[in-house]
């Protein structure tokens, strides 16, 4: 029997070819300048062999799974897919990418010219689309390890993880300078100082290997240029009103750091500086990156970032190619949008020269990957996806994240032999809380959306044979004679546009309710925080013996007992300013009349 996937392949084969019976001749990959040519002279023979049509192709990306016709691939040669947070292939395993992957790639080298495409994918923290994965601590966790070297190997294990899938671009690392912790992207971020960001940003080297010709590289993503965490009020895709020596100090400086690093790309913010959105900054993205950064990679657009801008459809397209942008991000409108700068550069609103310039980026980055020699999915790196040494780093991870916010009379670390254990809360046994947004789907969702280990079952599998652990989600039956609480709290899954929070940074009534009963029971508290940003809990310090901050620690919720039963010492330290009530947001290190509830780099340990 023929696969269904096998099927749209050799449709899409056929349909190509009829394609490609146009007016120019087709190409056979051997006709291609080989490998032992410089990249750039295979990408100048290329681009000299190509159509405007087909080099506007290359510079766009398509939905993979948004595609109106299996093999609009290959018949409008585009040059990249992605795989938007809500999709899937139809079995969403890392082998069920592969096959797609290598389906589409086949699509892809069918064209008139045999350029293989690149899949882009938001591997944020791990390769969290794809289930059975590993998937690590959200940016703002790693920030609070202040440990670089671990958070290359993470880079290093998302590619590899990726790279058996056949996905070879990440839209990551995410390099904002959080300023506000309204904004609901906070957690993708690894602090709210530029130097602590800048550190991180060698995870473009653990994705980017050694060398990118390495089919375990996946090339990385500096985003999004830039200001996006400074916002006015924390607003998502809203308006960063500072000057221009500010914007430089503060947000710009991480880039330095990721080019320096050899990021090959990066992503438009969709937000604004001073009333201007960033997809239209030609300033920015040509003079200061491209120019005075002297950045030779791929500039790519945000999820149809480009329709944001004023005007009508061409003067948006003509506006973004103007300013810099090489691909664009149109999960639904490619062929409009081809359509649309073949016929503005037609026209001489847009130059050829440009276009050129877009598409040596992309080829050069492509031939730079060594994708012409290795098109498809690096499949024998498919049984490292969840292997057990990535869940390990992973823990370590977790465990290194974790802030020790308060620790009174030394209640931590517990000993393993302690009693009778009471865990409450509604993010004890819920992996997909733990997890946060961008992880299997685009916004999160509570649940057990793939395999991992909750902070209940890790609490579990610590302690020894003669203590008891109850789960006791509401924390009812705490009057029935524990030793001691722990109450796993906090927040629940979002992404951006519905993460923001104006006011309601406070505990939800649920955990108040936990926190009330367990107060009431006199029993010393352990509360552990889960979620993605500091939240408003100054009048229920007082009430907990102990508090930690583990932030969205993916999938090995182990890491967290490690650090409440002293398998290891807390060493976290805070990637941001923790304010003491909402009227104090936003909070940054540096303020004049600084006074949080804890300062920016606190955390505990234990003697
Ligand atoms: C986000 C980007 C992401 C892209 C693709 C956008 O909405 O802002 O961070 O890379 O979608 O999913
Ligand atoms: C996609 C995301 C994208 C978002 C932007 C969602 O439907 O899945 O990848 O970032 O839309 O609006």
């Amino acid at each position: 029997m023929i696969k269904p996937a096998r099927l749209l392949l050799l449709f899409a084969m056929a349909a190509a070819a009829l394609v490609s019976c146009g007016s120019a001749p087709r190409v056979s990959a051997a006709a291609l300048p080989d490998r032992g040519l410089p990249v750039e002279a295979r990408a100048a023979d290329l681009l000299g062999r190509m159509t405007i049509r087909e080099k506007v192709g290359q510079m766009t990306m398509a939905d993979a799974v948004q595609l109106v016709r299996a093999d609009d691939i290959a018949r409008l040669g585009l040059g990249s897919l992605l795989f938007g947070g809500d999709d899937r292939p139809a079995v969403n395993t890392p082998e069920g990418w592969a096959d797609a992957f290598d389906a589409w790639q086949k699509n892809a080298l069918a064209a008139r010219l045999p350029v293989p495409l690149l899949l882009g994918v938001d591997s944020v923290h791990g390769f969290s689309h794809a289930a059975g994965t590993t998937i690590f601590p959200h940016n703002i966790g790693l920030g609070a390890t202040r440990d670089p070297p671990l958070v290359e190997e993470v880079g290093r294990v998302t590619a590899q993880e990726m790279a058996g899938a056949g996905a070879r671009w990440n839209f990551s690392p995410c390099l904002a300078v959080v300023r506000n912790e309204r904004w609901g992207r906070t957690y993708e971020s690894f602090g709210e100082t530029p130097e602590l960001v800048s550190s991180m940003a060698v995870l473009v080297r653990g994705l980017q290997g050694a060398s990118l010709v390495q089919p375990t590289s996946v090339l990385a993503t500096a985003k999004h240029f830039v200001g996006d965490g400074g916002t006015e009020g924390g607003v998502d895709q809203g308006d960063a009103k500072l000057d221009e020596a500010t914007l430089r100090r503060l947000y710009l400086a991480p880039y330095a750091a990721a080019l320096a690093l050899g990021a090959q790309s990066v992503m438009v913010s969709f937000s604004s500086w001073n009333g201007v959105k960033m997809h239209a900054n030609g300033r920015l993205i040509t003079e200061v990156l491209k120019g005075e950064m002297g950045f030779s990679g791929i500039v790519v657009s945000d999820w149809n970032g480009i329709e944001q801008l004023v005007g009508g459809f061409p003067e948006q397209v003509t506006a973004a190619v103007t300013a810099g942008i090489d691909v664009f991000m149109m999960p639904v409108g490619y062929e409009r949008f081809i359509n649309t700068l073949v016929d503005e550069v037609n026209a001489g609103r847009v130059t050829e020269a440009r276009i050129d310039d877009a598409v040596r980026r992309i080829l050069t980055v492509k031939f730079r990957m060594g994708l012409f020699e290795h098109p498809l999915a690096a499949r024998r790196l498919l049984g490292q996806a969840g292997s057990t040494g990535h869940r390990d780093l992973a823990r370590r991870a977790v465990r290194e994240s974790i802030v020790l916010l308060k620790n009174e009379a030394g209640l931590l670390p517990l000993s393993r032999g302690v009693g009778r254990i009471l865990v409450a809360g509604k993010n004890a046994d819920n992996l997909g809380n733990q997890l946060g947004g961008w992880s299997i789907s685009w916004q999160g969702g509570s649940g057990t959306p793939t395999k991992g280990t909750t902070i209940l079952q890790g609490i579990r599998d610590a302690v020894g044979a003669r203590s008891r652990v109850t789960f006791d989600p509401d924390g009812l039956n705490a009057g029935d004679g524990f030793d001691v609480a722990i109450a796993v709290i906090g927040e629940t899954p979002y992404a951006e546009m519905k993460g923001d929070r104006q006011g309601g940074l406070g505990l939800d009534a649920r955990d108040l309710g936990v926190l009330d009963r367990l107060h009431a029971s006199g029993l010393p508290v352990v509360t552990v925080l889960v979620s993605g940003r500091p939240l408003i809990i100054t009048d229920q310090l007082p009430d907990w013996t102990a508090a930690l901050e583990a932030w969205l620690p993916g999938t090995e919720g182990a890491g967290v007992a490690d650090v409440i039963f002293g398998s290891y010492a807390p060493m976290g330290k805070l990637p941001l300013s923790w304010p003491r009530s909402e009227k104090q947001v936003p909070i940054n290190v540096g303020d004049p009349d600084y006074n949080p509830l804890f300062p920016f780099g606190y955390g505990l340990t234990y003697p």
